[in-house]
């Protein structure tokens, strides 16, 4: 069977119309512009209106999307969706965003914090490449401006609103992601918490009371976690999928600190201009992030079809991901670039060490049960 790749073809996003700016924020709580800029790199982000809920402004980012990639819903054997901000508990605002669409289709929501985009990436890669689906509608949308307390200066000058969305197609050119990594550390989770709403603590007077029905964060251990799990994190995907640095074109990392994007640029060795960044305008689109960063990316110029991109992203959980991906484009009569040249000889090189690991692991067993044998006799 001819191996299947994971073709992005198609990308779009949709932000909310009313704008936040640092000076808005001031008259708000005890803050600055120059604090939040200086802090965090955030100069405004936009909050979503009462008619522009999670489901919109999905729908509107897929539909983008599948402009780019001249599809439609019919054509979508899938859908899924990164969010920790839906419509509802329940339904899932996967339907919802199915049915929006029109779509006939399964549809389901990854809950991974800011970090759920490219673990929903990489799930529709596993599809594609099983032969199971053809064409995917990968969303992710976040509305945490919802579940922040406007009165906390710590958390709420941090987060905008905003859903980006890329489709991934079947491909028999090698393209699609190359590598990838995905973390969790659920030891670390206090540092990021909504403990309200759930099971533990179904919502209650004594909840909003406590003020859990919102974000809290240790921004100082988060920020700690996120300049170590990056760069280590890069690096790691990089040396599976046989690149260095200089073979990436550009860096898209999580937008949540111009600070972080510093440190892990640094620890990387490449020039600061080489990680995207609109944190400026849109501050920490949660799930958004990563996919709102690749698509601004790409209608700016600064990244084209044949392009290999690094994401790096992390968040509540606390996890972590990161993917090596190759652009295809939308149009598949693009010829063989250098970079799918690149793609075939970093994918070799992969295999060749999974198979050199496996065949070491196979021989440390023998050993194993040998030395067992001689043991017992
Ligand atoms: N305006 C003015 N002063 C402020 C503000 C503000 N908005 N917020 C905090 N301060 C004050 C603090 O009270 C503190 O004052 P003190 O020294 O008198 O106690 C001082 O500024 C320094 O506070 P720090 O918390 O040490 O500031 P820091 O430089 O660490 O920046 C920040 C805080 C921006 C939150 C940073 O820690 C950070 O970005 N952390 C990572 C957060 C993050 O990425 N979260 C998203 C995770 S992803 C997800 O899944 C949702």
């Amino acid at each position: 069977m001819t191996p299947l790749y994971g073709r992005i073809t198609g990308w779009g996003k949709y932000t909310p119309r009313r704008i936040m700016t640092n000076a808005d924020l001031e008259k708000m709580v005890d803050t600055t512009d120059e604090w939040i800029t200086r802090r965090t790199g955030i100069k405004e982000r936009r909050i979503a209106g009462p008619d522009e809920p999670t489901s919109f402004i999905s729908v509107e980012a897929g539909k983008a999307a599948m402009g780019v990639a001249g599809i439609h819903a019919s054509d979508l054997d899938l859908i899924i969706v990164a969010t920790s901000s839906p419509d509802y508990l329940l339904p899932p605002v996967s339907s919802q965003i199915q049915d929006l669409l029109g779509a006939k289709c399964g549809a389901f929501t990854v809950v991974a914090g800011c970090t759920g985009f490219i673990y929903a990436l990489t799930v529709a890669q596993q599809f594609i490449q099983s032969g199971s689906y053809r064409t995917i509608l990968v969303i992710g949308a976040e509305e945490i401006s919802h579940f922040v307390d406007w009165t906390d200066r710590a958390t709420c000058v941090l987060f905008g609103d905003g859903a980006g969305a890329v489709v991934m197609q079947a491909s028999d050119t090698p393209t699609g992601i190359l590598a990838f990594e995905l973390g969790s550390d659920g030891s670390g989770a206090q540092a990021l918490t909504m403990r309200g709403g759930g099971v533990i603590k179904p919502m209650s007077h004594e909840v909003i009371d406590n003020g859990e029905n919102f974000i809290q964060m240790d921004g100082r251990e988060v920020f700690k976690f996120a300049t170590r799990v990056l760069g280590r994190s890069l690096q790691k995907v990089l040396a599976e999928a046989g690149l260095t640095p200089n073979d990436i074109d550009l860096f898209i990392p999580h937008q949540a600190n111009i600070r972080i994007v510093e440190a892990a640029a640094r620890l990387m060795g490449v020039p600061q201009d080489r990680f995207f960044t609109n944190i400026h305008k849109y501050g920490n689109t949660s799930a958004a992030s990563v996919p709102m960063a690749l698509v601004e990316a790409m209608e700016e110029g600064r990244c084209k079809p044949g392009d290999t991109l690094a994401l790096v992203a992390f968040g509540a959980g606390l996890t972590w991901a990161s993917a090596v991906v190759h652009i295809g484009g939308p149009d598949h009569s693009i010829a063989i670039s250098l970079a799918d040249e690149l793609f075939l000889v970093a994918r070799a090189k992969y295999y060749a060490r999974r198979t050199v690991g496996a065949v070491q692991g196979m021989a440390t067993d023998a050993m194993m049960a040998l030395g067992e044998r001689f043991g017992r006799s």
